[in-house]
């Protein structure tokens, strides 16, 4: 599948965030080893706290549904300076997506290409227990 194929599931699922509260729609999409294709938006909640991210609903999808290794994040908001995954976010795809390419896009196209790692440096995880 292409980066444009998997941008555009991100933007597709991003229409059904559930954002009743920030007006901010976040899509992400992502890719496992064998070209299949796991999708989120973020859901809301009244009690804020219990929002998901559209990484971490598009994680757990993809694990929930037996994906294979997982290799490629694309994430798109409707933000000038790209939307990139909050501190959460950072944490769970560096456990369940390790190195993968993360791709950030925003609605006019503009877009960048990083690796999970590079946006978060010292990582804690299963490593050390
Ligand atoms: N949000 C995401 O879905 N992903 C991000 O990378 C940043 C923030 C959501 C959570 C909340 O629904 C809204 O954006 C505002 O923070």
């Amino acid at each position: 599948m292409s980066i444009d194929e998997l941008m555009a599931a991100a933007k597709a699922v991003r229409e059904r965030a559930h954002a009743p509260f920030s007006h901010f729609k976040v899509g992400c999409a992502i890719e496992d080893e064998h070209g299949r294709v796991y999708t989120g938006c973020n859901v809301e909640n009244a009690s804020y706290g219990l929002t998901l991210c559209a990484e971490r609903v598009a994680v757990f999808k993809a694990i929930s549904e037996g994906a294979g290794k997982l290799q490629r994040v694309a994430v798109v908001a409707d933000t000038g300076t790209l939307t990139p995954p909050c501190g959460a976010c950072r944490q769970i795809l560096w456990e369940f997506c390790g190195d993968a390419e993360l791709v950030l896009e925003n609605l006019s196209g503009t877009r960048e290409t990083m690796t999970v790692k590079q946006i978060l440096p010292r990582p804690f995880d299963a490593s050390f227990l």
